[in-house]
């Protein structure tokens, strides 16, 4: 070995430690190359080292000086840059025991949740639920009803076809479930059919072409008026609070007689002023007594059997129960008029 090399060896560990001493970790990646590049395995230090054994016994003394220095150097950047990063390695540690972000709960539709108080109503009282389609034929929807072809009461329900002879059309109102439910059961029948429906309306604060009903229908051997009357004074005593009904005569062709159904809502504040237009009395649902002619139509005899049926529209009750304003905001989607109902879960 010659003093060249001795000479060699110490210039690049002086190079290496002006590297080292100009060396700024940017963050704890590239301090951690700087760390393996170094003093890995295969990094510079035990390069040097290895080199080291090679320099003469005599020069051993300055050029193990300088390489200590090295090290010395490396390790205390090394100690500073674990120093600089450690908080920043914290915020990176995720607490597994944190409770985890809440999903936003979405909201029931104000027409589920009064469909769902109305039908747990009248379950109560021995009412189960029947179901039928809304694309109907003309049977089912008008003439079994008592409407036949060119009863000027159609007009009242106008609908949308789609079909023509025979017609298919989408059904005006949830009788057309009991139709059916009668052709296929015999009395005592008890049953209420929710479901959407549509007429030819033009869209307004008040009226629209899809809405959603709840019709009852109870079948029985000497049903009467006053079980009708009980009937829906029970169901807007638990509904509204309100016992007070009236029954205000009224026509419909597949019930006679038939009446209208107001509630006595008071005239206590300035809002019962408003929605009954001062006079105390909300319209809520028509009914009346089946008439024999469409028991006649599904086979149940009329002369043993007689039954009461009844219809409301949900939106109406809705707006009644929640001062809902407008019609239209219940298909608007506006999540503002939405999250003001309550939270998810049935
Ligand atoms: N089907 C009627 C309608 O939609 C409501 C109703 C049902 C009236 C039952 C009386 C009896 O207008």
């Amino acid at each position: 070995m010659t003093n060249d090399f001795r000479g060699n060896m110490i210039e690049s560990i002086e190079k290496y430690l002006q590297e080292v001493v100009a060396f700024e970790a940017s963050d704890a990646r590239a301090l951690e190359e700087f760390r393996i590049k170094y003093l890995g395995k295969n990094g510079i230090v035990n390069a040097l080292f290895t080199d080291f054994k090679k320099v003469p016994g005599p020069e051993k003394r300055e050029v193990g000086q300088a390489l200590n220095k090295l090290k010395v150097a490396v390790n205390e950047k090394i100690d500073a840059g674990k120093e600089a990063f450690a908080s920043e390695q914290k915020s990176v540690f995720m607490d597994l025991t944190k409770p985890g972000d809440p999903l936003p709960m979405g909201s029931r539709h104000p027409i589920n949740l009064v469909r769902k108080r109305i039908i747990e109503i009248f379950k109560r009282i021995g009412f189960s639920l029947s179901d039928g389609p809304e694309i109907e034929d003309d049977w089912h929807n008008f003439t079994a009803l008592n409407l036949p072809e060119f009863h000027p009461a159609r007009d009242m329900q106008d609908t949308f076809f789609i079909q023509q002879n025979p017609d298919i059309l989408l059904r005006t109102h949830t009788s057309s479930v009991q139709i059916r439910y009668m052709t296929e059961n015999q009395p005592p029948i008890r049953i209420l059919s929710p479901g959407r429906v549509y007429r030819n309306e033009a869209i307004s604060s008040r009226s629209h072409c899809m809405f959603h009903q709840i019709e009852g229908l109870y079948i029985d051997e000497k049903v009467s008026f006053a079980d009708l009357k009980q009937t829906l004074q029970f169901f807007t005593t638990e509904l509204f609070g309100k016992s007070q009904i009236r029954l205000r005569p009224s026509y419909f062709p597949f019930t006679e007689p038939s009446a209208e159904v107001d509630v006595y809502w008071g005239l206590e504040t300035e809002t019962d002023y408003r929605i009954t237009k001062g006079t105390g009395w909300l319209e809520i649902m028509g009914c009346g007594m089946v008439d024999p002619a469409v028991l006649e139509n599904v086979n149940i005899d009329a002369e043993k059997y007689s039954g009461f049926a009844f219809g409301m529209g949900i939106e109406r009750i809705a707006l009644l129960l929640y001062q809902i304003g407008d019609i239209r905001l219940y298909f608007e989607n506006d999540m503002r008029f939405l999250e003001q109902f309550e939270p998810g879960l049935v």
